[in-house]
């Protein structure tokens, strides 16, 4: 990278070039002016990123032109109200940091039926106090067989079954006028089988071969496989599955998933082309799904290498250029120190927040919050003008993500500690609340992962009125720690597992479906009776939803750590200017108090945000089992 700049200046100059060569490019009005200005200004990223993954390649130069060119070509057809928007957001970069931030997700066709079935409730979402709306995989896909979505046949059309392109534009700017932002997947690390590219490369044709990792026979396959490791082992063992004419094909999750080969620049710029196109639809957020598989190397486990990184940046770089409002979530369900390192405002502006959700769960099992103080303490923080999505679940399942070594300083042995949460949650532990069911048993690994809607896992299927509190407790944490809050929607009314999953075609095989259940009508006519559990959820929801967007230290990440002395709650402030909130959740089943002693440090008068009570807190604080407080407090002057 010595003569870096050297090249830079030459290779900036080629595509200038070409970018002259096309008259409608490079027009004098203010259009091109201002892509000419963003060119000069991230160019010099997007040239070091490329070259760091392709410049080794005799066509280096030429694909990188090419590639300029079609974010030009994207940029001069982006709409005029997206063109709006990104300078709008220009300069208030902050947005998505705000503590008006709520998100909704769920399934188009479940929730709504189609596209006009969301547009339909966009009335609902304002009730609820929705700034956020992620609709689950919304794309061509094979039938019966899709991964809910996940396997993409095409980018570029909608499953006819939902809509049509023309549809998701329409809800977007609807969505948009009414202060909702839309999120949808790029579902980048593989296509399906049907799409074009793998057809096509199934028919033998060498350049869409390129495409995906395919080999002739089992040296490689067996070779990658001695590192990598499996993720959905009930549908195929190992990473790779045979093709029709007896070649291997790299498929990480389903047989019908096939990884997309990003060793090829080609790749990059189809999928750049994709991201692009969406992008210029009206979609705000990109979530970038399995973001950690994205890049292989022989001889690693092929997660999380460098290059994904690099990657992602790069993909970043061309939104800066032709879609600079785009932000991008990344959803890297692995080790708490990897999900770190993919937040980065160059990188992934937003991240799920795996380890907090699955430690939400962790304490309400073992009614002892260490492990999530700890993790909040020394994980929780991430760089400026980025954010946490906190959930309580999602459509997925529920995996330990915790790291062993922060376990085992609180010596809890990690391997045990998940084989307890794993039959804990599935109900085979006497006592246990939760009504979980297996996903993804190992038996060679011993590895298992949990399905169940919130609901269910807080035992509400036995209709304890504790199972009310729990859920409101679960959510009370993801509302407050600092990030979005995003709802798997239907959860706010209690919705319960869908036993029946295994009915539906193409489902049966996976116990994720389990949570993922239709609209659940009869329950959201409920939601305004208290005296019904889907009245009490819901109305505990809406007011920590209002309180927590008419609270400013509520904005932005930032947590600051506090201990409790005890082990049953969990403490953590959250820094305003004078003020501080001071969250207080007891996951215990007896009373506890935090001492006057513990709260020595703030002034005696507080208010309670969710009474909004004047409240004196110099003779200590009791709550009830699974209570939770926010208080507005004052660090007392020394
Ligand atoms: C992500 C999705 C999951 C899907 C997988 C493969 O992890 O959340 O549902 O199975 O990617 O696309
Ligand atoms: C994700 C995760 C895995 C998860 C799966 C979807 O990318 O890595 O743990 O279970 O895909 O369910």
């Amino acid at each position: 990278m010595v003569e870096a700049a050297g090249v830079d200046q030459a290779s900036r100059q080629h595509a200038l070039n070409a970018l002259g060569a096309e008259a409608d490019l490079m027009s004098r009005d203010k259009d091109s002016s201002v892509f000419r200005h963003r060119f000069d200004r991230h160019f010099p990223d997007l040239y070091r990123l490329f070259h760091t993954l392709y410049g080794s390649r005799p066509d280096f130069q030429e694909q990188l032109t090419a590639l300029v060119l079609q974010a030009a070509r994207s940029w001069n057809e982006r709409p005029s109200g997206l063109k709006a928007l990104d300078e709008e957001r220009d300069h208030n970069n902050a947005w998505f940091l705000a503590n008006s931030m709520l998100g909704g997700v769920c399934y188009v066709d479940r929730y709504a039926e189609d596209l006009d079935g969301v547009r339909a409730r966009i009335p609902y979402f304002k009730e609820l106090g929705l700034t956020y709306l992620h609709l689950m995989p919304l794309f061509l896909a094979p039938e019966p067989h899709s991964d809910g979505g996940y396997a993409v046949s095409s980018y570029r059309r909608v499953n006819p079954k939902l809509g049509t392109m023309e549809q998701l534009r329409e809800l977007a700017a609807e969505l948009r006028s009414n202060g909702i932002s839309l999120v949808v997947d790029f579902i980048f690390n593989h296509t399906s089988d049907e799409h074009e590219w793998a057809q096509r490369a199934a028919a033998g044709d060498p350049e869409y071969g390129d495409y995906y990792w395919i080999f002739p026979d089992r040296t490689m396959p067996d070779a990658f496989e001695q590192n990598v490791r499996e993720i959905f082992p009930e549908n195929h063992p190992g990473s790779f599955i045979r093709m029709e004419d007896g070649r291997w094909v790299w498929a990480t999750f389903h047989t019908y998933q096939w990884d997309l080969n990003y060793s090829n620049p080609a790749v990059f710029r189809a999928m750049a082309g994709e991201m692009l196109f969406l992008a210029n639809q009206g979609v705000d957020i990109l979530r970038m799904d399995a973001v950690a598989f994205i890049w292989k190397q022989l001889g690693t486990p092929c997660e999380n290498l460098p290059e994904a990184h690099t990657l992602l940046q790069a993909f970043n770089a061309v939104c800066r250029l032709a879609a600079p409002s785009l932000l991008f979530k990344s959803e890297a369900i692995v080790h708490p120190d990897e999900v770190a390192l993919y937040i980065d405002p160059a990188e992934c502006q937003l991240s799920y927040n795996p380890l907090q959700m699955a430690l939400i769960w962790e304490a309400m099992a073992t009614r002892d919050v260490a492990l999530l103080s700890q993790a909040l303490e020394r994980r929780h923080n991430i760089p400026d003008g980025t954010s946490w999505v906190n959930y309580v679940r999602s459509h997925d399942d529920i995996g330990w993500t915790f790291a062993d070594e922060d376990a085992a300083e609180l010596g809890i042995n990690g391997f045990d500690h998940r084989r307890f949460l794993n039959s804990f949650y599935v109900n085979r532990f006497p006592g246990s609340f939760a009504r979980g069911v297996p996903f993804q048993d190992n038996p060679r690994t011993g590895d298992c992962r949990i399905s169940g809607t919130t609901a269910s896992l807080c035992g509400l299927e036995d209709g304890t009125g504790q199972a009310v509190d729990r859920i409101l407790l679960a959510h009370s944490v993801a509302f407050s720690t600092g990030g979005i809050p995003l709802l798997y929607l239907g959860d706010e009314v209690g919705q319960l597992n869908d036993y029946d999953y295994a009915l539906e075609e193409g489902h049966g095989t996976d116990s994720r479906w389990v949570h993922r259940p239709h609209y659940p009508a009869e329950r959201y006519a409920k939601r305004h009776d208290p005296a019904t559990p889907e009245g009490a959820v819901f109305e505990g929801l809406r007011t920590m939803i209002s309180v927590r967007s008419a609270t400013p230290e509520f904005a932005g990440t930032r947590l600051v750590h506090f201990d409790t002395k005890n082990r049953g709650v969990l403490g953590y402030q959250r820094p305003g200017e004078g003020t501080h909130i001071l969250v207080l959740a007891n996951f215990s089943d007896g009373n506890q108090t935090i001492t006057a002693q513990t709260l020595s440090g703030f002034a005696a008068g507080a208010v309670d945000l969710l009474t909004g009570n004047p409240v004196r807190i110099e003779g200590g604080v009791t709550l009830r089992p699974q209570e939770f407080r926010w208080l507005r407090v004052t660090p007392a002057r020394v």
